[in-house]
């Protein structure tokens, strides 16, 4: 029997590791040679990639199953960022897609996606910022959309859940800044993955060319990471539309809270 010596960049602990993104994530992260804890709730699934990865790289493969819409295993997870020193990246990806429309939506299905999408994705995000501050070291991926910005796209939930991680990764970085951690929000477009299927869906009646194959969608986001990106959209051709937008809300600031109401309201009585 072999043991694999700890890995020099640490662990990752990757969410939703069971399938699409997550997968993708693991595998690659365990090709850079990162030692893995990985998450979901499909424990089959979870232990033939570890064995997988444990064999492919000579990395070390742990599964934590947990279903994120239980607070208790929320905190199992939180337990392993807080309490494994080892642990030196969090992608913070687990989540649920769009199912039809708000109005014609199941809203037992929208509070499941939050629980997810939104408290389980807050609670390990600051647990991480929190341990890794005190490491002096460490990264947060958060898995996003590009819906964060189009919310009129897709389902009206989804696209709050995915407005709240970007929100919630531009506040972590100001927090974090001159801490050593790294914070980024990937923000992909249309991903092939199992995303559609778990709700009865699929991507067949989707024009191909908006669809990106995950193994691209991962490996560029990765390349956003290395070069230190805060927001990395991966289908965005022409950067400085990006930059144009960050300008704008940036020129909002000094004006978002002021005493007076604005001119244009003073009329009514
Ligand atoms: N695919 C896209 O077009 C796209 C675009 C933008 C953003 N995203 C985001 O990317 C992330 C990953 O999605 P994906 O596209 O890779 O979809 P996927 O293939 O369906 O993977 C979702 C992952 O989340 C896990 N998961 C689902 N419910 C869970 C729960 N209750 N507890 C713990 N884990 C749970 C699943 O594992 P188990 O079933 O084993 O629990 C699976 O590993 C999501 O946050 C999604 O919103 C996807």
């Amino acid at each position: 029997m072999t043991t694999a010596v700890a890995s020099s960049l640490g662990t990752a602990l990757v969410t939703g590791a069971s399938s699409g993104i997550g997968a993708t994530y693991a595998r690659k992260l365990a090709a850079r040679g990162y030692d893995l804890v990985l998450v979901a709730r499909d424990a089959t699934r979870l232990t033939a990639l570890a064995g997988e990865l444990g064999s492919a790289f000579g990395i070390s493969a742990d599964v934590l199953p947990a279903d994120l819409t239980l607070a208790a295993d929320v905190r199992k997870v939180e337990d392993r960022i807080r309490a494994d020193q080892a642990i030196t990246l969090l992608a913070n990806n687990a989540g649920i897609g769009p199912n039809g429309t708000l109005l014609g939506g199941d809203i037992d299905y929208l509070d499941r996606m939050i629980a997810i999408n939104v408290t389980a994705a807050n609670r390990l995000a600051v647990a991480a910022a929190q341990a890794f501050k005190a490491r002096g070291r460490g990264a947060i991926i958060n898995i996003a959309s590009v819906v964060a910005l189009a919310p009129e796209i897709f389902n009206g939930t989804y696209g709050a859940s995915k407005a709240f991680v970007l929100a919630l990764t531009q506040a972590l970085a100001h927090e974090l800044a001159d801490s050593g951690v790294k914070v980024q929000a990937v923000l992909p477009g249309l991903t092939r993955t199992e995303i559609f299927d778990r709700v009865g869906s699929s991507f067949d009646h989707i024009d191909p060319e908006r669809v990106m194959d995950v193994d691209d969608m991962v490996s560029a986001a990765l390349a956003g990471f290395d070069q230190g990106e805060l927001v990395t959209i991966p289908s965005l051709q022409d950067a400085d539309l990006l930059s144009s937008f960050n300008t704008a809300r940036g020129a909002l600031g000094p004006h978002l809270s002021r005493r007076l109401p604005a001119a244009r309201y003073l009329s009514a009585a």
